[in-house]
């Protein structure tokens, strides 16, 4: 058991750089179970949620081996991965669903445990299972599993998503490039880990139209060949460093970042009163006086992503004047905000907006993160509030962020992990 113990009032300066994107390597690693043989993969994040799918990997029989100081991560996928992916696993890591697309569309057979709700909320499968049964898949639950089974191979179709969802969109892209025929996925997410997913599957061999945009147009393929794909860098990682330089009136450099991947974040900053330079291999953030309040509306990408919505409400919370803050995304995102009351936020919320009056102090207490993005923005607030803030639960913070302590101690600030 450990904690953050963070004491605010020091100022964010120096380099700091980013890995792969969590939201993309665990997709990558579950789109490796569609090609027999050795899939190499780099910029992987040294980070809890990746070892949780490596061990996921195994069990299906898969070999994988994982070299964090060099970033790579290789998976030997054998002729017939087993398909059963049980819940002591699925529980630990709700990106385990992603291995459903690729099994069922190579297997033949996908039993993944239902993952339930989380600490943002209820997160439902619908799209998943509308999606893969259109592409003939028969999919039921039994006995706390969702079972995907097919004939002879999955066949081409069109998909229309209700909502332009990740997971649903990966999953059905994954199982629609080993489909017979055309697939079409219409309102498909188009986050920059979808790009990445797309770029690695069509080094694979796989035929996709449409990337970056919301219609993909996949015409499947009988067989897909391992490759060695680079990770494309954390946006939210980045995105958080940002917001820290703010809220320190610091000057951070974030290294191997894309500044297009943030493009709405950013602009934020700067209507705060930052200054954003974008470099050759990232982008330099520096504040000199107190924010002003930013209102901020969650969308999916190119929206302002949800996973930065925490440390926004932490910026505002120390801002001049006051802002709204709308989470369109997950219901329960919001619950955080409790504890950024503990820390002196005024903060009152209503269905899923937040309004926030900025205070000229924060103090330092003792608070607990709910979900990774909710234990960075209270590991933010810990920064500027006085006197010493105790983050628990750090373990969710730990999911998400490689070595955040001490990139962060690296960039001055007074922060340790202590015993609980
Ligand atoms: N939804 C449904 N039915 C579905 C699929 C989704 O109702 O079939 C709902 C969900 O309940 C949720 C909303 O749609 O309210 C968005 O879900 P989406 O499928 O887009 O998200 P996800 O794939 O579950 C990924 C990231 C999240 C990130 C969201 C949105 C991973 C492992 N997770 O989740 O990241 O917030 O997209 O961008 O990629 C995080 O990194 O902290 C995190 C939670």
């Amino acid at each position: 058991m450990e904690a953050f113990r963070i004491t605010g009032g020091a100022r964010l300066a120096g380099d700091v750089r980013v890995t792969g994107a969590k939201n993309s390597v665990l997709k990558l690693m579950a789109a490796a179970l569609l090609a027999e043989g050795t899939t190499t993969l780099r910029e992987v994040p040294d980070i809890l949620d990746v070892e949780y799918m490596a061990e996921l990997l195994r069990r299906l029989g898969c070999g994988v081996e994982r070299d964090p100081q060099a970033h790579t991560v290789r998976i030997a996928v054998p002729a017939e991965p087993s398909h059963q992916a049980d819940y002591d696993l699925v529980r630990k890591l709700r990106a385990s669903i992603n291995v459903l697309g690729p099994l069922v569309a190579r297997c033949g057979q996908a039993e993944v445990a239902l993952p339930g709700g989380d600490n943002i909320g209820s997160r439902g499968l619908d799209m998943h299972v509308m999606g893969l049964e259109r592409l003939g898949a028969t999919v039921h639950s039994e006995h706390g599993f969702l079972i995907a089974t097919r004939g002879d191979r999955l066949q081409g179709t069109t998909i229309w998503l209700d909502f332009p969802s990740v997971g649903a969109t990966e999953n059905l892209l994954m199982a629609a490039v080993l489909a017979k025929g055309t697939t079409v996925i219409d309102n498909a997410a188009r986050e920059p880990e979808i790009v990445d997913i797309c770029r690695m599957l069509q080094a694979m061999g796989a035929r996709i139209d449409g990337v970056a945009s919301s219609t993909l147009e996949i015409e499947g393929v009988d067989e897909l060949r391992p490759v060695d794909h680079t990770t494309v860098a954390d946006r939210l990682v980045a995105g958080t460093w940002a917001v820290g330089a703010v809220m320190t009136l610091g000057d951070v450099t974030i290294r191997n970042a894309r500044a297009e991947h943030l493009e709405i974040a950013l602009d934020k900053l700067v209507t705060a009163g930052a200054v954003v330079d974008v470099l050759e291999d990232g982008f330099r953030v520096q504040a000199f006086d107190r924010p002003r309040a930013v209102d901020v509306v969650t969308l999916p990408y190119p929206g302002f992503p949800t996973d930065l919505q925490p440390q926004f409400i932490a910026l505002n919370s120390i801002a001049h004047g006051a802002a709204m803050v709308t989470e369109n995304l997950f219901e329960a995102r919001f619950r955080f905000v409790n504890e950024m009351v503990r820390l002196g936020a005024d903060v009152r919320t209503d269905g899923h907006h937040a309004m926030v009056r900025g205070r000229a102090r924060l103090s330092g207490a003792p608070v607990e993160a709910a979900d990774i993005r909710a234990g960075a923005g209270l590991v933010l607030a810990g920064l500027v509030a006085e006197g010493a803030t105790t983050v628990y639960e750090p373990h969710h913070v730990d999911r998400g962020y490689e070595g955040f302590v001490e990139d962060l101690a690296r960039l001055g600030a007074d922060v340790t992990r202590v015993p609980a």
